[in-house]
């Protein structure tokens, strides 16, 4: 009985399936009792490729995700959906159908009437630099199951692929000006993230440039045991724990002292401060570094140089005029550390609205004394000394 109920069904979804002007993508996962399938899971979706509609058919080993795309004719579905999948997820524009094969090879069937768009763009991993379905996105908990973004995690979805079209480019220029050496497998590029509680930018950055053939050895810093846990817990499950590696450390104090690339995102107040100590004093050549909340400089912001009370009248415009100055002394003090510096524009996170990002890549280069004596007056002016110039002896 349920064999031919299972047959049934299976021919309903191939209907659905071969029915392209309105499939928007399905996905088979999970192994039935007794079956052994090859992929952990597989995506099928329409793609118009020069104005030809294919089937690309993405396979996943939990690991890692190959693509590969038919003719709508020729796309494997039928086989691979009776190849002993558990579920059968399948979406059309008017209809999702969610399957669960019991071990008794029982079809339970869920069906739900939700409206959705086909998404045919080809290039869509070219706006998206990281398929939502890759598994390291389900592990760290950016997608759920079905590879979908979770509404909840749009925001560090996109900030990850924001920071990864900032890394990718400073990385390359960094690289063909001979400011950071070409990693080869024998000698990995060594990045280092300070802060990195949940690690979705570490694995992000670990995943993307190992995709793009650039040898790394990724490492995760934060002072709370429980990330250290998860995160080196999570790398074990994707087959990565040999070239990334998680430490409980306070930032100030940690047993590592070199990397090529340092970043830090979003870590906490005078984190930062030692985040960038940490990078100028091991020499770290690339530094992307987005500050969180700033409380150094404003609780030292008493005494106004006039006409500045113009702006500090209003405690909303000092705390962000207190944001500016924190940022520009640090940018200052690495310029005078041998590094250029940049502050670009970084999409906020969920916990913080500021966008600011400092770049800087080292070159040695030897600062004016011009340089030096614009510091002094800055500090002089607003009576400040920042944590930073302690922590660099400065
Ligand atoms: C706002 S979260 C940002 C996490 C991650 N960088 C991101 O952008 O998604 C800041 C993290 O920095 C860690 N942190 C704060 N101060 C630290 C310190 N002094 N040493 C190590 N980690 C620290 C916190 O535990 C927290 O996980």
């Amino acid at each position: 009985m349920s064999e031919i109920k299972l047959e049934e069904l299976f021919l309903e979804l191939t209907k659905e399936f071969n029915e392209t002007k309105s499939l928007v993508r399905v996905v088979l996962s999970g192994r039935r009792r007794n079956m052994q399938v090859e992929h952990e899971r597989i995506d099928f979706r329409p793609v118009l490729i020069k104005d030809e509609l294919k089937i690309q058919v993405s396979y996943s080993d939990g690991r890692q995700m190959t693509s590969k795309n038919f003719t709508a004719r020729e796309a494997p579905f039928n086989e691979l959906m009776r190849s002993g999948y558990a579920n059968i997820h399948l979406e059309t524009t008017s209809e999702t159908i969610s399957v669960r094969i019991s071990k008794k090879g029982e079809p339970l069937v869920h069906r739900e009437s939700v409206a959705k768009d086909q998404v045919l763009a080809h290039d869509r991993s070219k706006s998206r630099l990281l398929d939502s379905a890759d598994p390291f996105l389900i592990a760290v908990g950016i997608s759920d199951k079905t590879g979908a973004v979770k509404p909840s995690k749009m925001d560090k979805y996109l900030q990850v692929e924001e920071f990864l079209r900032i890394l990718t480019p400073a990385l390359t220029a960094a690289i063909s000006a001979g400011h950071v050496h070409t990693p080869t497998e024998a000698r990995p590029l060594r990045i280092v993230d300070l802060g990195c509680g949940h690690a979705y930018l570490t694995f992000a950055t670990h995943q993307y440039l190992r995709a793009q053939g650039i040898p790394v050895k990724v490492i995760g810093i934060d002072i709370r045991s429980t990330a250290r846990d998860r995160n080196n817990q999570i790398a074990h499950d994707l087959g990565i724990s040999d070239s990334m590696e998680f430490l409980a450390e306070e930032i100030s104090e940690t047993s590592l002292h070199e990397a090529d690339v340092a970043i830090a995102l979003h870590a906490c107040d005078t984190a930062t401060d030692d985040a960038i100590a940490w990078a100028v004093k091991c020499d770290v050549r690339l530094a992307l570094v987005a500050p969180c909340c700033h409380h150094d400089i404003q609780a030292q912001m008493n005494e106004i140089p006039e006409p500045w009370s113009l702006v500090t009248k209003n405690g909303i415009m000092k705390e962000r005029l207190g944001d500016l100055l924190t940022d520009a002394i640090r940018m200052q003090l690495m310029k005078l550390s041998g590094y250029r510096v940049e502050a670009i524009e970084f999409i906020g996170g969920e916990h913080t609205p500021r966008n600011l990002m400092i770049r800087a890549v080292k070159t040695g280069a030897t600062p004016e004394p011009k340089e030096m004596a614009k510091y002094d007056e800055m500090l002089a002016l607003w009576k400040v000394k920042p944590a930073l110039a302690s922590l660099l002896n400065r």
